[in-house]
């Protein structure tokens, strides 16, 4: 059984590197049949391949995938023979470090598509992989060809809108997943994981490798790798911390029905049914009071020792300044109103 398996369309510079493939229907683990036909039609040789394919050949291939009964991939074939853009058929026999930009942008689609979860896809090496590019309203465009093709807009009476200059793309120019609302698209970047049912306000953000389990109010950031538990609300500007930079190397995650606070932040993961006051940042070697249901002390602990752990409420003691813990008797209640899609 191969991993994964997609036919592209994408863009190239002009010395015929790629820059970015957009696949419409990406398939997790195509049947041996499927690859069988990758084989005789496009001379695929096994492994982890971004084959180049012209439009002669992608025609031979939609009427072999139709003899397969793979309609709708035999339908994107056809359609693909008639693209103005350069065609690629990626086939992933494994989930190994990825080889090419393609590659890289099969995976980061499987992620948005819902077909795989964070974490379950080797996505090391692939910021040198991703070339950074222009992202204008006429599609992706290598940096060092920008300024000709600005002044030839310009010159047939057009602008180019350069909408960001990223390694990533925004995800929805690639697929909206169903049942999301993301009130500023451009905050959501390609290889984000969109449960259904999750809402992104303006100052939601979500990195690749990382999202959202289902129904979420995201109005705060989730850095890469980390993964929303389903019923969670991130409040406005509140943060996750990442791991890429800055030392950070637990992988942060929030389980189900927590809330964390307008402008609250968190350096350890957080089990199910907890909130962090608006505000406070909780950095895993924040020293913390933990209170009883009497509000008195029990003891002092490091807060990554309740990593994970349920029913907790961090705060900030108003009058003394210390971070304080206890349980949390008011779980979060989701608001339906807040949290309809439609
Ligand atoms: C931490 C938080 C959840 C506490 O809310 P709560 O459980 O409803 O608690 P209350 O405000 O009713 O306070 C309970 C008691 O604790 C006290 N208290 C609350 N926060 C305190 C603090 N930081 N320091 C000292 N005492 C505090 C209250 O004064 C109150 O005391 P009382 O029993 O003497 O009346 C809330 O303050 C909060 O930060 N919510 C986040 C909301 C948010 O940001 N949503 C996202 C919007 S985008």
């Amino acid at each position: 059984m191969s991993f994964a398996f997609g036919i592209g369309i994408g863009t190239q510079n002009n010395q015929g590197e790629w820059l970015e493939v957009y696949y419409q229907q990406p398939i997790m683990t195509p049947g041996k049949d499927l690859i069988d036909v990758v084989e005789t039609a496009l001379d695929y040789k096994g492994g982890n391949q971004a084959i180049d394919v012209k439009a002669e050949q992608l025609t031979r291939f939609a009427n072999a995938l139709r003899q397969l009964g793979q309609t709708d991939q035999a339908k994107l074939a056809e359609k693909a023979a008639e693209s103005k853009r350069p065609v690629v058929v990626t086939v992933l026999a494994t989930d190994d470090t990825a080889s090419s930009t393609p590659e890289v942008y099969l995976k980061l689609h499987l992620i948005s598509h819902r077909l795989a979860k964070p974490h379950s896809v080797k996505l090391d090496g692939i910021f040198g992989l991703l070339p950074n590019l222009a992202w204008t309203n006429e599609g992706a465009i290598d940096l060092n060809e920008l300024p000709e093709r600005q002044l030839q807009a310009r010159i047939e009476g057009r602008t180019l809108e350069v909408k960001s200059v990223d390694k990533f793309p925004q995800m929805t120019d690639y697929v909206v997943p169903k049942g999301v609302r993301i009130a500023d698209t451009a905050r959501v970047r390609l290889g984000a994981y969109v449960g259904e049912g999750t809402t992104v306000m303006h100052e939601g953000f979500i990195n690749f490798n990382a999202g959202t389990e289902g129904t979420s109010m995201i109005e705060g950031r989730i850095s890469a790798g980390v993964m929303i538990g389903k019923g969670s609300d991130l409040g406005g500007g509140c943060s996750t911390m990442g791991t890429l930079s800055g030392g950070g190397n637990i992988t942060i995650s929030v389980g189900e029905n927590c809330l964390l606070g307008a402008n609250a932040g968190i350096g350890i993961p957080l089990g199910d049914r907890c909130t962090v006051e608006a505000g406070l940042y909780i950095t895993s070697g924040t020293k913390v009071n933990l209170l009883d249901d009497n509000n008195e002390q029990v003891e002092v602990i490091k807060a990554r020792d309740l990593a994970g752990k349920n029913d907790l409420l961090f705060r900030r003691n108003s009058l003394t300044g210390a971070v304080e813990c206890k349980t949390n008797k008011s779980a979060i209640e989701l608001n339906e109103e807040l949290h309809a899609n439609n």
